[in-house]
């Protein structure tokens, strides 16, 4: 077989490396434009993960690079004149020009050509070549020779980056965060070998004009990072080599493989510097592409196998990354944090990493998070303590005069179980369980203010007496039995009324028995849906009456709290999205008039509903769906209610189009949250896909959200919260004494199973390299 490679970088040379190893008798040439020791960049970096990778695949490759690398333990994060460190990371780095000099020497030895200052552009240079790996890097010219084939999709960040290095010795992953008088700048600094660090400085694209960093030249712009970050530097110089601010480009392909072409490395897909995967994601798709061709020998069948094998590993690291680089370019949101809470969110920003496993590694840093966070209860008026603070879910919270005991909300659930409206023993027992529970706030389904306000015959209303009695007993009922708070959520179908229950087909509309339905313009949701009719205004007074009125209902009731409901797609939400709203009044077009009715409303029911007694307001934060609302809209949409008195902003996402295409994941809505809670300084409640107590903790410790609700997990464990609280430690968790036993019981055995478990997991934990260095006496070269 005869391998053309273009590209002399760390995924070609490892590739050629290791299909020789495979294929001895086969050719393969390696074309590098540039010379052998010419590079640019300074050092690279592995997890101990990955170098577990390279220790498997290629031995001898693997021991150079281990001798030549730096190893560390700690990430240092230093903020406003604060560092924290926290171990137990198992990191190291090695230069990149050593890094393809030892690759180089090892494909030699095999026999594998190279050939260096070959800028390929003709393809008749390997015209009988069986197959080509296109490993040419970010800027792949062969990738965009067939741009029309393999549909790359670059997205050019905002945030501007260049990459230099120092001779300034570090002992640990460094980040700074530096404020200067031009705006925030960032370094990630790692050291990589003796007297050598790489330092990548980020800023945004505002204070990087600011700084007047356009107009400088290389060495002009290492003196103003010197300048910047002489303090920490302590005479240690900024080093350059081909330093120029760029743009970091996002790369993903549609297709990888063209016939015997493959794309390979940052040529196919680039995971943004923050992670420090680059050179990792390259080296591991020359380890799936020598796979396949282990278990395929021709060459079709092995690019295929390529292809679908490695996508969801790339797409799910690339996926990290930009999680990653988003939190980079919006840190100037956090930039008021306390630095523990901050740090904390360095630290969790790309999800692996939680408040539990960090208490494992670091628990003096997770006992000053949890200090942090009781401090700030106390400064909201609570007598918590300090010294012995409990976990961030078990703290309590305020809403004007409502308190809750702890922060997991039960989300709003229809149950589709009403009959006319009227909650039933179903109800009654649903909302009960989860209330005795230990949730510190449950909702109401969406409750709906009329008749035709229903999305479905099985909704719950309240519109007359009947259900407003039926609704009382259940709230007596939680006040009598349980510590949980109880909000009552109310909504208007719109578009998504007269549809069938949730089991019988989802918004699915009815075949018989349906109702007129309105909207705020007359688009029907599957295209054989009911044309709604457009709202009018005579229409619209009538609503807001009937909410109003339901909410003078719900305050005889006795619920502590109200939220009216404004996503998902129902009536108020139709009004807010501009996918679904088209009307041509002061109700349609830009988002001030867009939010005019739902804001009427909002306003009518806030004059009704007691003035101690808090509302919050229900959001899709984005419509995941082109032209619709995104982040920066939830931000404007979440200041506009909080200028009206909305005391909390419950983000959720989406469901208001059929085309939306969500991108799912744990917590995948938390970003939205975190972004309205700390842009328009609101409250927040975030939910969707959160399903474990170390998550809450994670999500409220970080300042993503001020409350967590949890759907889908309470309606199979009414008791997740006493169970957490158990977990933690929380003793004073409410529990019925009917079940005092019980509770009795957990809290005695979850020490124990806590102990065991944590032991277990210290004990299945790999030492990490620079441990069994310094246990060998060696020193990492790090500290050299
Ligand atoms: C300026 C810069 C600095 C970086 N520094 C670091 C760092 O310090 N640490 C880190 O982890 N990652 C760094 N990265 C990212 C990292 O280099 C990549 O993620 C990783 O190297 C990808 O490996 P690759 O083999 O796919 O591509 P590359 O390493 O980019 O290798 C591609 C190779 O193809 C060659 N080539 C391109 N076109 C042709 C052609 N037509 N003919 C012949 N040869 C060609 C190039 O000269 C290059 O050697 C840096 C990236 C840039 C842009
Ligand atoms: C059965 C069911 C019914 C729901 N009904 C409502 C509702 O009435 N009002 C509402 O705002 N959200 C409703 N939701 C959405 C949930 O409140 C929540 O946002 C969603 O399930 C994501 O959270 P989870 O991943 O914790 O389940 C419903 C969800 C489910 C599973």
């Amino acid at each position: 077989m005869k391998t053309a490679i273009i590209g002399g970088g760390p995924a070609g040379l490892y590739f050629a490396i290791l299909l020789k190893k495979l294929r001895p008798e086969s050719d393969i040439t390696v074309y590098e434009r540039n010379r052998a020791d010419e590079t640019f960049g300074f050092g690279v970096v592995f997890s101990d993960a990955t170098l577990d990778n390279f220790e498997k695949y290629d031995l001898p490759s693997y021991q150079r690079i281990v001798r030549e690398f730096a190893y560390w333990d700690d990430i240092a994060i230093h903020f406003r004149g604060t560092e924290h460190r926290i171990g137990g990371n198992g990191f190291c780095g090695c230069s990149r020009r050593t890094l393809l000099l030892i690759l180089q020497d090892r494909a030699e030895e095999l026999g594998v050509t190279l050939r260096y200052e070959v800028d390929v552009d003709d393809e008749s240079l390997f015209a009988d070549a069986d197959l080509v790996v296109v490993a040419d890097g970010i800027n792949s010219r062969f990738r965009e020779r067939y741009a029309d084939h393999f549909q790359p999709e670059v997205d050019l960040r905002p945030n501007k980056f260049t990459w230099m290095g120092s001779t300034k010795p570090l002992d640990a992953f460094t980040f700074i965060f530096q404020e200067t008088e031009w705006g925030p700048f960032i370094a990630h600094a790692y050291q990589y070998e003796a007297n050598r660090s790489t330092w990548v400085f980020e800023t945004d694209p505002e204070t990087f004009e600011r700084a007047g960093l356009r107009d400088k030249s290389e060495a002009e712009s290492a003196a103003l990072m010197e300048k910047i970050f002489g303090w920490f530097l302590g005479g240690h110089r900024i080093l350059t080599n081909r330093s120029i601010w760029r743009n970091f480009p996002m790369i993903r392909n549609k297709r990888w493989v063209l016939g015997n072409k493959v794309l390979l490395g940052d040529a196919k897909a680039s995971a943004h510097f923050s992670i420090g995967s680059g050179t990792k994601l390259a080296m591991e798709d020359a380890i799936a592409l020598y796979e396949a061709f282990r278990r395929e020998p021709g060459v079709e069948g092995a690019l295929s196998l390529y292809e679908t094998g490695r996508r969801e590993e790339v797409e799910k690291i690339q996926h990290a990354a930009d999680v990653s680089l988003v939190w980079f370019e919006h840190v100037a949101r956090f930039w008021d944090f306390d630095p523990v809470q901050f740090a904390f969110g360095v630290m969790t920003r790309a999800k692996a990493i939680t408040y539990d496993n960090l208490r494992l590694r670091a628990p003096d840093f997770v006992a000053a998070v949890d200090r942090t966070f009781a401090n700030q209860v106390r400064r909201q008026g609570f007598d918590v303590s300090v010294e012995n603070p409990s976990a961030p879910m078990f703290q309590p919270f305020r809403l004007r005069e409502m308190i809750v005991d702890n922060r997991v909300v039960v989300s709003p659930m229809d149950m589709y179980s009403a009959k006319d409206g009227v909650p039933g023993d179903f109800h009654l027992v649903h909302y009960g369980s989860r209330a005795m529970g230990g949730a510190g706030l449950v909702f109401t389904e969406m409750t709906c203010v009329s008749p035709e306000a229903r999305i479905t015959l099985g909704c719950t209303g309240l519109w007359n007496d009947e259900q407003e009695a039926a609704w009382k007993r259940i709230v007596d009922f939680i006040h009598a039995n349980s510590g949980a708070k109880f909000c009552l959520q109310l909504g208007h179908s719109g578009r998504k009324g007269a549809t069938k229950l949730m089991w019988e087909g989802i918004d699915r509309p009815l075949e018989e028995g349906a109702w007129e339905i309105c909207s705020a313009s007359p688009i029907p949701y599957f295209p054989d849906s009911q044309v709604p009719r457009e709202a009018t205004r005579a229409d619209m007074d009538l609503i807001k009456a009937q909410f109003v009125d339901a909410a003078r209902r719900g305050e005889r009731a006795g619920f502590d709290m109200l939220e009216l409901h404004c996503a998902h797609g129902y009536l108020m939400a139709s009004f807010l999205s501009p996918l679904t709203n088209r009307r041509m009044d002061e109700y349609g077009g830009s988002l001030e008039n867009r939010l005019r009715f739902p804001l009427e409303v909002f306003d009518a029911m806030r004059e009704t509903w007691p003035a101690h007694k808090p509302m919050s307001v229900r959001i899709s934060a984005t419509d995941w769906a082109e032209g619709g609302i995104t982040g920066d809209d939830a931000v404007e949409i979440a200041r506009a209610f909080a200028e009206h008195g909305v005391d909390l902003v419950d983000v959720s996402t989406g469901q208001t189009v059929r085309e939306s295409r969500p991108i799912y994941g744990r917590m995948f809505q938390t970003p939205f949250s975190d972004q309205v809670r700390n842009e328009a300084q609101v409250a927040t409640m975030c939910v969707g896909n959160i399903t474990a107590a170390d998550q809450v903790n994670t999500i409220l410790a970080a300042g993503r959200a001020d409350l967590v609700a949890l759907g889908r997990p309470h309606l199979v464990d009414p008791f997740f919260t006493m169970k957490a609280a158990a977990w933690y430690g929380a003793k004073d968790i409410h529990c019925p004494p009917q079940y005092l036993a019980g509770r009795d019981q957990i809290f005695r055995n979850s020490v124990r199973d806590r102990q065991d478990l944590e032991e277990l997991k210290v004990k299945a934990k790999p030492k990490t390299r620079a441990e069994l260095k310094m246990e060998a006496g060696e020193k990492p070269l790090a500290a050299e």
